[in-house]
């Protein structure tokens, strides 16, 4: 089965647009594309293609003919919006052959999709968020800060909390008895959702401590659940940090107590009041390509590598920061980070063209964060 595209000329095609066309299908496989002619068209038989391949023939077979064939069927072929990804190729046929279940929103209504959050008492007012913190990065206590600002007037949270590993943040240890840290940790949150408007999202990055045995992403999932928000969903976000040791005593070749190996870390995205987060449609600055590849809801990102330069341990990449809020947040809504470090979130948030609000308890950090910003405006 292929997608067929017809490519009409006033003239009828002569030996050197057929010439053409034979070299064009030589150069790719059956199952890829391939090009048929009647008279005074051409007709396009596109099942799966290497998008870059096409433009590298479109330049070495443009000058074989005087029509604009490749140009049309390249230009023709970018229009297509709708197609899956597999590798390196775009798949324009059977791609979305997924099983169908019949009357699925109906089903989805007697089931009671997302039951935990029903009951909600979030409402849809909105207040004007403060001017004064505005595109600010304020040192303090996330807990004491955000209760300076008011309900319902904050789109997206996206943060990456300390996770007791023992790390040493800038004389801050992060290293409390796990009762304690989890109630401070849920204190901030409170206040994250709080702050948030409806149909807001909350989301945090988490890397559990297995030597503690301590499913952090779990229970942070859980504290949301029984606060009412949606769980959207999880990304996996594969570090490919091989590097992580291969023993631990007691667990080589035995079954005594074998230790799991993690290269990734996780991605829960939690929404307030409703799935659903309206916005301006020019406010959307995802491209078809990045939308699809990013709901894939598995992203190989590296770790970031300036954190020597940013004298901070625990930073994460911008790259991460761009998918997020380019998937889940429009051009100027107001994005806030409690734990922002030295301010990638509201570093990428300015490049992005959304407003900020990064708080974090260290002044070294915040002076980071600022500078970070500063290069950035001048840069612009
Ligand atoms: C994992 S790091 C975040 C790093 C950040 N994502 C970045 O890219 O720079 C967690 C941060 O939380 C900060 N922190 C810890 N307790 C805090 C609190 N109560 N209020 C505000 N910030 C806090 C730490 O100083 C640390 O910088």
């Amino acid at each position: 089965m292929y997608k067929q595209i017809v490519l009409k000329y006033n003239d009828k095609l002569n030996n050197k647009d057929l010439l053409a066309i034979k070299l064009f299908n030589e150069s790719f496989k059956t199952n890829e594309i391939q090009l048929e002619h009647d008279h005074n068209q051409v007709i396009v038989l596109l099942r799966e293609l290497d998008i870059n391949k096409l433009q590298d023939i479109y330049v070495r077979f443009s000058s074989y003919t005087s029509k604009t064939i490749f140009q049309d069927l390249l230009n023709s072929i970018e229009q297509i919006k709708s197609y899956g990804i597999k590798g390196k190729k775009r798949n324009y046929v059977d791609y979305n052959k997924e099983r169908k279940v019949k009357q699925r929103k109906k089903k989805q209504i007697k089931r009671s999709q997302y039951y935990y959050a029903k009951e909600n008492i979030f409402t849809k007012k909105e207040n004007k968020f403060p001017e004064k913190y505005l595109n600010q990065i304020i040192v303090g206590d996330s807990e004491n800060i955000l209760n300076n600002i008011p309900d319902n007037c904050v789109d997206l949270v996206f943060t990456s909390p300390p996770y007791n590993f023992g790390l040493d943040y800038n004389k801050n240890q992060d290293d409390h008895y796990w009762e304690d840290y989890f109630s401070k940790l849920f204190k901030i949150f409170k206040e994250c959702i709080r702050v948030t408007k409806y149909g807001g999202r909350i989301i945090i990055n988490i890397q559990p401590l297995f030597s503690d045995y301590i499913p952090s992403h779990h229970l942070i999932s859980n504290f949301f659940i029984k606060e009412k928000l949606i769980w959207k969903g999880e990304i996996l976000w594969e570090k490919n940090n091989y590097n992580c040791k291969y023993t631990a005593w007691g667990s080589w070749k035995s079954p005594s107590s074998p230790y799991l190996k993690y290269t990734w870390e996780f991605i829960e995205i939690f929404c307030k009041g409703d799935l659903k987060k309206n916005g301006n449609k020019e406010n959307i600055d995802i491209s078809a390509d990045e939308f699809k590849k990013w709901v894939l809801g598995k992203w190989s990102i590296a770790p970031e590598k300036n954190m020597k330069k940013y004298k901070h341990p625990a930073m994460f990449p911008e790259e991460l920061v761009e998918r997020v809020l380019k998937l889940f947040s429009y051009k100027k809504d107001i994005i806030l980070d409690p734990f922002n470090g030295v301010g990638t979130t509201s570093v990428v948030s300015k490049r992005l063209n959304r407003k900020y609000i990064g708080i974090d308890i260290s002044r070294e950090y915040c002076k980071v964060a600022q500078a970070r910003i500063k290069d950035l405006e001048e840069k612009n």
